[in-house]
């Protein structure tokens, strides 16, 4: 059976961080080192107060396996470095500040939604956890009145890519950055981009 979506409560959260630090390692600790998981945690329960952020997760069989961040607007500068400093510091939260400016996504334009981050469990993959944390994400984009879902993906992540294509995203950009591929061991990054239905008038 497909994994079922749900909204994603606080009690979720160390559940949420440890797949996300699992799946998306790469970007996660080049600027939380071994706190990730923690800066995970603290960001999370930071976003699910913030009305611009949805995160849902993915059950299956009464076990969290996949967690999405959509973002329908951008959040306040100040939101990521003030939770990242009130849980680790602001030595380490200027630190991660620099290191993820190196894949900043400059704001959402009024008729845009952002997938910001997208993980399966490992242990979970390949039973359409991610598909149908996609699809959630393409039905609220539309129904808050967004015309495009964008996001960015390594361009050496095959199953990403996948996935992307299969659900109708096309690529839109390249970026090459030194950083990222020093950084992240991600050299080339691609913007996608899904048109959606119109689905009433935008969300406040
Ligand atoms: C990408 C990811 C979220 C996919 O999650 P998932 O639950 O395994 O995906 P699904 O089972 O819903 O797969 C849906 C479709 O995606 C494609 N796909 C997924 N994984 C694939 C793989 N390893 N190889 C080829 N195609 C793949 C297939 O088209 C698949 O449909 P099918 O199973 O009917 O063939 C998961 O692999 C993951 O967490 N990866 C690490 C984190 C990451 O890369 N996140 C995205 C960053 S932009």
């Amino acid at each position: 059976m497909t994994p079922a979506v749900r909204p994603a409560r606080p009690a979720d959260v160390p559940d949420m961080a440890r797949i996300l630090v699992g799946a998306l390692g790469e970007k996660l600790r080049p600027a939380f080192g071994r706190h990730a998981e923690r800066a995970a945690a603290a960001l999370m329960r930071d976003d699910l107060g913030r009305p611009e952020v949805r995160y849902r997760v993915a059950e299956d069989a009464g076990r969290v396996v996949g967690v999405v961040h959509l973002a329908l607007a951008q959040s306040p500068e100040s939101a990521f470095f003030d939770a990242v400093r009130a849980e680790l510091g602001a030595a380490r939260a200027l630190r991660a500040s620099l290191v993820l400016s190196a894949l900043a996504y400059p704001g959402l334009a009024p008729d845009e939604a952002y997938v910001e981050e997208l993980a399966v469990d490992a242990s979970a993959r390949r039973r359409g956890a991610g598909r149908a944390l996609l699809t959630w994400c393409a039905d609220e984009a539309a129904r808050s009145g967004r015309r495009r879902l964008t996001l960015w993906v390594g361009a050496a992540n095959g199953p990403a890519i996948h996935l992307y294509r299969a659900e109708g995203f096309v690529p839109v950009r390249r970026r090459r950055s030194l950083a990222g591929r020093l950084l992240f061991r991600m050299p080339t990054a691609i913007l996608m981009e899904r048109t959606l239905p119109s689905a009433g008038p935008p969300l406040p």
